[in-house]
């Protein structure tokens, strides 16, 4: 008995699998509850004569710890070889890198500041977070005038002079401070308002605010300069008509539409069958919004408009909902893949 032992000792020191497929079965050859060799083994303690017990049990345990140890380390060294050969397969594909794509936001964003770039326009940026008087007072909000509440604000309780700005307009104001005219400039930026969220309207979206102040602009500039913006963007055969409107910080004030850019103004759904599109507001500059930043009214006249970038991008893409512009839904964003 003692020597069939030995040779199983001998067996397990010279035993080298490739796979651990191998490896497995030397387990169970040796080490199965039910038929195992060990299992069988230790069965037959009982039969030995008393004298051989000692000798026998010793090279019993021998061998156990012998199994154990070789599985253990011959496991560890076939799982590493293997995991070592899956890297070294330069066959295999690669992972495939998922590619961005563009904000449709910023796709119209780029486009159209593009266009203003072309006709001379510089771009430039104000602050999202603002005070009263670059976001109101300078621009002609008097101080519990109505007019304010054109605008639902966002305040923040502890200093109601400190407000998220609801418009592009402060950059404006912001700009001319800075700079002495003339000045041709477009300030696009992100906007906020205390609107509930629906599909129409929501508390942040982003406008373009333009802007030109030198000697001797007038009404006609404006019409032209939108003129050509409107075609550049929408098509050649645009058209466009103002409507007289009211803003603080212009006189006279306008808002401008286009003929509908779906059914290019004979009558449809989009344009609730008038033909037309509202698109932006815009007017000349009022003079004490010139004077409010040390701009001489007498010398210098301009003409300012301002419009929501949304807006835009629902036209052309017909996206009928706002949310959708900030729920980064990737089955959206995915759409713009190619832009
Ligand atoms: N700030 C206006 C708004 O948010 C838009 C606007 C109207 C901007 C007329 C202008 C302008 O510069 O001249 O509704």
């Amino acid at each position: 008995m003692i020597e069939q032992v030995k040779k199983y000792i001998e067996e397990v020191r010279s035993f080298q699998p490739k796979t651990l497929d191998e490896l497995e079965q030397f387990r169970v050859k040796f080490m199965s509850k039910k038929h195992g060799i060990l299992t069988n083994l230790f069965k037959e303690f009982r039969n030995i004569p008393p004298e051989q017990k000692p000798e026998y049990g010793k090279v019993l345990n021998q061998l156990k710890s012998l199994v154990e140890q070789k599985i253990k380390s011959l496991k560890a060294q076939l799982e590493d070889q293997q995991a070592s050969r899956t890297d070294l397969d330069l066959t295999l594909p690669g992972d495939s890198l998922a590619v961005g794509s563009r904000h449709p936001l910023s796709i119209v964003r780029r486009e159209i500041l593009d266009i203003f770039r072309r006709m001379g326009f510089i771009v430039a940026h104000g602050p999202e977070i603002e005070d009263d008087w670059h976001n109101f007072t300078a621009l002609n909000f008097p101080h519990d005038h109505p007019a304010r509440d054109m605008q639902d604000t966002f305040f923040i309780e502890r200093n109601p002079d400190v407000v998220l700005r609801t418009h592009t307009s402060n950059s404006q104001i912001r700009y001319m401070e800075k700079h002495k005219p003339p000045l041709k400039v477009v300030l696009p930026g992100r906007v906020y308002r205390n609107e509930a969220v629906s599909a129409r309207s929501h508390y942040v979206f982003h406008q373009i605010e333009g802007l030109y102040v030198d000697k001797d602009v007038s009404f006609a500039d404006l019409k032209q300069t939108l003129l050509l913006f409107a075609q550049e963007y929408f098509g050649e055969h645009t058209q466009i008509r103002f409507r007289p409107s009211y803003f603080p910080f212009t006189e006279p004030s306008a808002e401008m539409d286009v003929t509908c850019t779906l059914c290019g103004g004979k009558g449809c759904n989009v344009c609730k069958y008038t033909g037309w599109l509202e698109i932006l507001g815009c007017g000349m500059v009022d003079p004490n919004v010139l004077a409010n930043v040390g701009i001489d009214p007498e010398e210098y006249t301009g003409y300012a408009f301002g419009f929501g970038i949304e807006r835009i991008a629902m036209l052309k893409y017909g996206i009928n909902d706002l949310r959708l512009f900030l729920e980064n839904d990737k089955r959206m964003l995915d759409q713009f893949q190619y832009l």
